[in-house]
């Protein structure tokens, strides 16, 4: 199992089902080994809850490579950066004694999100026909402005003149649209608030492609952290119940500032099962008692704004779907020990639309609502798994559980995580 996934020196570690698959976890142990840790795209709508000693601490804007005391870790030009809620971070980790200041770095080029994009988030969401169901972070609506070229990066912020007339301008498009949505937020001191921050700013911003770049030349090791899941990408997930960003390994490239070929390896992570917060098709959904039930053992809440996530069958559809559309390389297998306690198990290897049976993710919506899956049916093992280090700790239905889904999504399996603590994983044959 010690695949090329974990040996290469740059690495992507990307979500394959509706994000909250353990890529915290993944990139914790991972990053192990790695000199560097960047994110690549997404802003605080993630969520990473970590331990720091005896503390849980979530995370949203930091990466949760962080946690490594000898490791830089960096935002790259493809992330949206909430700079209040990332000093917010960095100052709780340092109350706990993990004080990541001079091993933190921001790309000049990341947009920054300002409170105009949480109250154009809110509104835009109150006043839809569909509601999306966002985390509320003014994701979407800072996207929107960088396409838009209205956005505000980090370099026109430490440029002092330059900043104030952009934001200004950005604060004034705002309060318009704002209007038409029928809310009037007080975004009074908006431009203040910004620019008592670059104080704080100025010593982190940085190029990060250069960085990378740099240290792969170095013959470091180099790991690009991914947020949310394949399925919210928004040209390959369930558009438009999707984040406004491209979550997939592709972006990796583009949003950390290097070419594609600096990559050569992506571990796509997979959950045992599959969970999806926020509104849109979940076509493996449990029904309710199951639900409830997998949801109470895997503590399935949203990280960032505790929302009850849905949770269905592991869906080799999907899976194998993001297989293809990131370039697997290796998968990692989290939470299987959530499934320790169930007597059968489903894995949906088709859906059933309009009476075909289809095992091509489908691009409509339309489609996913209406997809009846079709399950191969597993014997469960009824056996706790979060003592094993090995596969050949883990019981034989639990081995088949995971050499089916290795089949099914057509990537070999590079690890297998079987609780929230650092050890508990399983890495080697
Ligand atoms: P936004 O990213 O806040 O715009 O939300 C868009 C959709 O993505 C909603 O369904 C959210 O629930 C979902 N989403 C955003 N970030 C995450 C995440 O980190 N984990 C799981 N779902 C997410």
């Amino acid at each position: 199992m010690e695949t090329k996934a974990l040996t290469a020196s740059c690495t992507v570690v990307v979500g394959c089902q509706w994000g909250d698959e353990g890529k915290g976890k993944v990139v914790d142990v991972l990053a192990g080994s790695a000199d560097l840790i960047a994110r690549y795209q997404g802003g605080a709508n993630a969520g990473h809850t970590v331990h720091v000693g005896d503390h849980l601490v979530v995370l949203h804007q930091v990466p949760s490579g962080v946690l490594h005391p000898d490791k830089r870790c960096l935002l790259g030009n493809g992330v949206v950066l909430d700079v209040s809620q990332f000093f917010t971070e960095i100052d709780g980790l340092a109350e706990r004694g993990v004080d990541p200041g001079g091993r933190i770095g921001v790309s000049t080029r990341a947009h920054v999100v300002f409170p105009y994009h949480k109250a154009l988030d809110l509104a835009a969401e109150k006043v839809a026909h569909r509601k999306i169901g966002t985390t509320g972070r003014g994701i979407g609506p800072a996207y929107e402005a960088k396409t838009g070229r209205r956005g505000v990066r980090i370099a026109d912020l430490l440029d002092r003149a330059r900043g104030v007339n952009r934001v200004e301008r950005a604060i004034e498009w705002a309060r318009a649209r704002l209007r038409e949505l029928g809310a009037d937020p007080d975004l009074a001191g908006t431009v203040e608030d910004a620019l008592a921050l670059t104080g704080r700013l100025a010593p982190v911003a940085t190029d990060v492609g250069d960085e990378i770049a740099g240290a792969l030349a170095a013959g470091k090791r180099v790991l690009l952290e991914g947020a949310q899941g394949t399925a919210l990408d928004v040209d390959h997930g369930t558009y438009p119940f999707v984040t406004s960003s491209n979550t997939t390994a592709g972006a990796a490239a583009v949003g950390a500032g290097i070419g594609p070929t600096a990559i050569d390896s992506v571990v796509g992570v997979v959950k045992a099962y599959t969970t999806r917060v926020g509104n849109g098709p979940l076509p493996t959904a449990f029904d309710a008692a199951m639900d409830e039930r997998v949801r109470e053992i895997g503590a399935e809440f949203g990280a960032t704004t505790g929302r009850p996530r849905r949770c269905g069958w592991f869906d080799a559809v999907l899976a194998s779907y993001a297989a293809r559309v990131n370039g697997l390389t290796g998968i990692a297998v989290t939470k299987l020990d959530v499934l320790d306690t169930l007597s059968e198990l489903k894995i949906a290897t088709g859906y059933r639309i309009n009476g075909e049976v289809r095992t091509l993710f489908p691009a409509g919506v339309w489609e996913l609502e209406n997809a009846e899956p079709v399950y191969e049916v597993m014997p469960g093992w009824e056996t706790p798994t979060t003592g094993a280090r090995s596969l050949s700790d883990l019981p034989a239905n639990a081995r088949a559980y995971l050499s089916r889904i290795e089949e099914l999504v057509g990537t070999p399996i590079a690890m297998v995580s079987v609780g929230t603590r650092r050890s508990q994983v399983i890495r080697e044959p």
